[in-house]
């Protein structure tokens, strides 16, 4: 098997495999910010390599090129899926890890397939990296990956990145097993989370509950027998995007036109808001609807001036809070759409489906309010997309203070999603700010974001893993 001088192990690969009706397959990206990010990082990377999931349960498939990166599916069966994808990840860990927005559910047979799912990922990587290559774990899907990758590997640097949150110390001891999962971290030379908070919240879990001894920003793992003490660092990166790439899609005339086409197709509004985001209830959708229901009821918004577009792609459908999130949603909609919809067109233009980066450019190059309501969200790139694609610096970006994001997009207008008449009168502001003002505000978003792209976030990772942690073993 060719080995890798870097490899990236998380739970999905970039591309999700398709079965067509005539038994064909069909590679699509993968949802969600992880596969944005990380894609467009390995891009640049000579000869890289990605261990992840196609998508679909079964046997994986063989090893594949894909745009210059060398893919390496790891299978999933039907039990894998129930248990460790949807089960511990996403039933679990995602609900804890986001502030028990819906509560977690815990069942002891979980965890067991959870441990065989990792050690499967952590398998694969070890059989395809060089010698005294870099293993990149992502998420919290394979948090004891790094810890099973240098028991087969000690000569490698490992590193770990956590796109969600980590939750409080308080919120992460209700964890089954959560000892396991902290020592399966430690495992890496190097931890990396998206807001010093959870740099500070994991740091805290590994004091109180390991009693491990930490300076600053460095744990000592004790050695057992023949096995050396270790350190790791644990650190914030706040992720970014390929603003590269957004520009090379905003400089192109045929998007501009689509823009253009998209608001004729709503029935040319004066105002389009818009909302994206994956049908998730970490996303705050319930909160944005109810908000924007009220502002109609209250006649304050002019449905036929104003139309709120809302693309929810859909995600984890056989998890009962999705499941239940969705019914509410559409029930929603079409409770609003039928009070409210001017004969012909909608209130609410509700799409669920996913679209290419084309249309979604288009999308936020016609809206002139942009909604993030998350709860509690990681980072959230949709806010970081939408500044990078408004180079007519015009347009407001109205963004929860508990998405990671509100970090470094101090000028967007900040909001408490759980107050929705702060949630109310900030969309009103929106709709309402002068040119100069957005023009103001626009700036320095776009300032801080073209500044901190995503391949300087993935540089100052790896940077940080060389130095990071104890000399590998010699090789
Ligand atoms: P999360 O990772 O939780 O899904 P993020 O906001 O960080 O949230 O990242 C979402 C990514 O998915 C963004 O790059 C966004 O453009 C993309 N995306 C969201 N909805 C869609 C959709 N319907 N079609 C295509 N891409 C989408
Ligand atoms: C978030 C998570 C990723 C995940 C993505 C899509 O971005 O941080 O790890 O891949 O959502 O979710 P899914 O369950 O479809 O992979």
């Amino acid at each position: 098997m060719p080995t890798h001088d870097l490899v990236v192990v998380a739970n999905r690969l970039p591309v999700d495999a398709k079965t067509l009706p005539d038994g064909a397959t069909e590679w699509v990206t993968s949802p969600g910010g992880l596969v944005t990010a990380m894609e467009s990082v390995m891009r640049g990377v000579d000869s890289g390599a990605w261990v992840g999931w196609a998508g679909s349960p079964g046997e994986a498939p063989e090893p594949f090129e894909a745009d210059g990166m060398h893919l390496y599916p790891v299978a999933l069966d039907g039990t894998d899926i129930e248990k460790y994808y949807e089960g511990f990840s996403n039933a679990t860990l995602w609900p804890l890890y986001h502030d028990v927005i819906v509560d977690p559910v815990y069942h002891r047979t979980w965890w067991d397939t959870y441990v065989s799912a990792n050690r499967r990922f952590a398998h694969e990587a070890a059989a395809v990296t060089a010698p005294g290559g870099t293993i990149w774990v992502h998420d919290y899907q394979l948090q004891l990956v790094p810890e099973m990758i240098r028991s087969e590997r000690p000569d490698v640097r490992i590193g770990f990145f956590n796109h969600i949150p980590f939750p409080p110390v308080e919120l992460f001891s209700q964890l089954p097993k959560r000892n396991q999962v902290l020592r399966g971290l430690l495992g890496a030379d190097l931890v990396g989370f998206q807001r010093e908070s959870d740099s500070l919240n994991f740091l805290n879990a590994v004091r109180q509950l390991l009693g491990s001894h930490i300076d600053q920003r460095t744990v000592t793992v004790p050695g057992i027998g023949a096995v050396e003490p270790r350190e790791v660092t644990a650190q914030t990166f706040p992720i970014s995007i390929d603003t590269e790439a957004v520009a090379e899609l905003t400089d192109d005339q045929d998007i501009h036109e689509r823009a253009a086409q998209l608001r004729r197709e709503l029935g040319s509004p004066k105002k389009i808001v818009l909302g994206v985001d994956r049908l998730d209830y970490t996303k705050g959708i319930r909160h944005r609807l109810k908000a924007w229901g009220e502002l109609l009821n209250d006649g304050v918004i002019d449905p036929r001036e104003t139309v709120l577009v809302q693309v929810a792609t859909p995600s984890r459908e056989r998890v009962d809070a999705y499941r239940q999130l969705r019914d509410e949603v559409e029930l929603t909609v079409g409770r609003i759409n039928g009070d409210h919809a001017p004969i012909g067109r909608p209130a609410i233009s509700y799409l669920h489906r996913s679209f290419d980066r084309k249309d979604m450019t288009a999308l936020y190059m016609a809206a002139d309010v942009v909604l993030v309501t998350a709860l509690r969200d990681g980072m959230n790139l949709v806010a970081k997309e939408y500044v990078v694609s408004r180079p007519d610096v015009q347009g407001v970006l109205v963004l929860s203070e508990f998405a990671g994001a509100a970090d470094e997009l101090r000028a967007a207008l900040l909001v408490n999603p759980h107050d929705i008449d702060e949630l109310k009168s900030a969309t009103l502001r929106a709709l309402t700010m002068p040119a100069e003002e957005q023009h103001e505000a626009m700036t320095s978003l776009r300032r801080q974001v073209l500044d901190h792209d995503v391949q300087s976030w993935a540089r100052a990772f790896l940077e940080e893993l060389q130095n990071a942690g104890s000399p590998a073993a010699p090789v």
